[in-house]
């Protein structure tokens, strides 16, 4: 007999143990229930079709418990939102803000062997010496105190001598005890420090979905949902259409919420978030099981290479707060794809941005520097839609707001063109090197506000211009080469 009362009774039990998180027992109910509507259809001629689409739905809900299932596999290793490095810091005299460390607990952290290059923390004073003033012949230093913040950028052609210049600061930054976090995307900036892969291996890897901040003006789910797909469509060379990032957007805020993360209630932006993994199984469940099916599989095809990359699902995940604390050397090359590069290195720098942020503004009489940060071939983080002025993009967001949390930063590329107007604005040093031709010459020239004359004389690699804040004119040096270095630290 047709008992219509049936089926909700089971819905209402599904939907308990669902909430209890018992999704097995919900599933079979769900499965029982598809299989009475099914009886029920063939039994009741007038109302055959509304109990097949009531079928349909009880199998839909069934294969969305298979998520819920796989999820908790994937939640129980847990990544605990107590008990953590940042908090256990703040008790020994950090600085803690209303957007803290939180975010920053976890119990599946890598471990890495920072041993095998000893790093003294004592920070002393950093003059670094640079280079030889070609024309007068003496000493130049630079000295990031003295300078309005420390970021410094490198630009000149090929050959110019930037990856060497690079390797001679982070080697001197780090002998004075200034932990340095070098994105090697190259890999080709060899120094004395630890260096790890991201690589096939998932040896180490990153959560791109971990919400970075906590902030309830402008923090939580929503934001990095919206960061993500700005960076998903920088990152990727394929188009999105309005639909895929529409659904894209849903799928997203609803994987969240299924972790028990909502937009709308603060205290559940430091659950555990869910991570590529979980967005390619509920891409793939979706794709099977919604009218938008086309719109699925064209995301899939854009998306699968980085939702798949043990560097982004493995479970040794990067510890943030080590990074400040030694310095790294993180190997990006093996990720091959600009794609990949570009959403590891986004994500590894908006980490160390919000913990550095958790660590508070740097105080009147603290040192200046907590950390630097070295890019050598910025142009590959622009993505393929190169949008160099957008405010939103972490190296701008650094350029415009790290310096009082204690961040300096090191660029360097090819072009003047492949940095935004607030790079080169906030940047107190610029060290401009040979240009790789006269059209470059010229923009360098131009963006830069240098004699376009001076840098087409220059022809040793090293040699360039030195522009800093505590000097009004540019000086012409060549940079002491990384490997014939004048002085080490200990002997000053
Ligand atoms: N200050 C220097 N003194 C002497 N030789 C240098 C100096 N800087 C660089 N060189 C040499 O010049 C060559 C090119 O330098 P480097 O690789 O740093 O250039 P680059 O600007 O990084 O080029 P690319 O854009 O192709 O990566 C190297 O062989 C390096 O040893
Ligand atoms: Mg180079």
């Amino acid at each position: 007999m047709v008992d219509a009362g049936k089926l909700s009774d089971l819905l209402k039990q599904a939907e308990e143990y669902e909430e209890n998180g018992d999704y097995q027992k919900a599933k079979l109910i769900y499965l029982d229930a598809a299989e009475l509507a099914l009886k029920f259809s063939k039994q009741s001629v007038k109302n055959k079709v509304k109990f097949e689409t009531i079928a349909a739905q009880f199998i839909e809900k069934a294969k969305n418990t298979d998520l819920l299932i796989n999820l908790s596999k994937i939640d129980s290793i847990p990544e605990k939102s107590n008990n953590n490095k940042a908090d256990t810091k703040s008790t020994t005299g950090k600085a803690k803000s209303p957007n803290d460390g939180l975010i920053f607990a976890s119990s599946k952290s890598s471990s890495i062997d920072f041993s095998k290059f000893p790093f003294n923390k004592t920070k002393i004073e950093p003059t670094i010496p640079f280079g030889l003033h070609t024309e007068l012949g003496n000493h130049v230093d630079w000295n990031p105190n003295e300078e309005m913040n420390g970021f410094m950028m490198m630009v000149g052609g090929s050959g110019s001598g930037k990856t060497d210049g690079l390797k001679s600061l982070i080697t001197e930054l780090v002998e004075r005890g200034y932990p340095c976090l070098v994105l090697d995307l190259h890999g080709d900036i060899e120094v004395p420090i630890t260096s790890i892969n991201f690589d096939f291996t998932g040896e180490y890897s990153i959560n791109p979905l971990k919400i970075t901040s906590l902030d309830k003006g402008e923090g939580g789910a929503i934001p990095k949902i919206n960061q993500m797909l700005d960076s998903f469509q920088d990152s990727i060379e394929s188009k999105f259409s309005a639909n895929m990032i529409t659904e894209l957007r849903k799928t997203l805020i609803d994987l969240y919420k299924k972790m028990g993360i909502v937009q709308k209630v603060p205290d559940t932006w430091s659950r555990n978030p869910p991570n590529f993994e979980n967005l390619n199984q509920y891409l793939n469940l979706l794709k099977d099981t919604t009218e938008a099916r086309t719109t699925y599989l064209a995301l899939l095809a854009r998306l699968t290479p980085l939702l798949e990359h043990p560097a982004f699902t493995g479970k040794n995940i990067l510890d943030i707060p080590d990074i400040f604390e030694y310095p790294l050397r993180i190997n990006l090359k093996p990720l091959t794809s600009l794609s990949l590069q570009a959403v590891a290195a986004d994500t590894i720098m908006r980490q160390v941005f919000a913990y550095a942020k958790s660590l508070g503004f740097v105080k009147e009489g603290e040192n200046k520097f907590r950390l630097y940060i070295v890019i050598d071939e910025v142009k590959i983080l622009m993505g393929f839609r190169g949008k160099v002025n957008d405010p939103s993009h972490i190296i701008n967001i650094l350029a415009t707001e790290a310096r009082k949390f204690g961040i300096g930063l090191i660029l360097a590329s090819q072009s003047g063109t492949h940095f935004g107007e607030d790079v080169k604005s906030n940047m107190a040093s610029k060290m401009i090197l040979k240009p790789m031709n006269n059209k470059e010459a010229k923009l360098n020239s131009k963006e830069l506000h240098i004699n376009e004359r001076l840098l087409t004389d220059l022809t040793l690699p090293g040699e360039g211009y030195l522009i800093t804040s505590s000097d009004s004119e540019p000086r012409r040096v060549r940079m002491h080469a990384h490997s014939t270095r004048p002085y080490k630290a200990d002997k000053i």
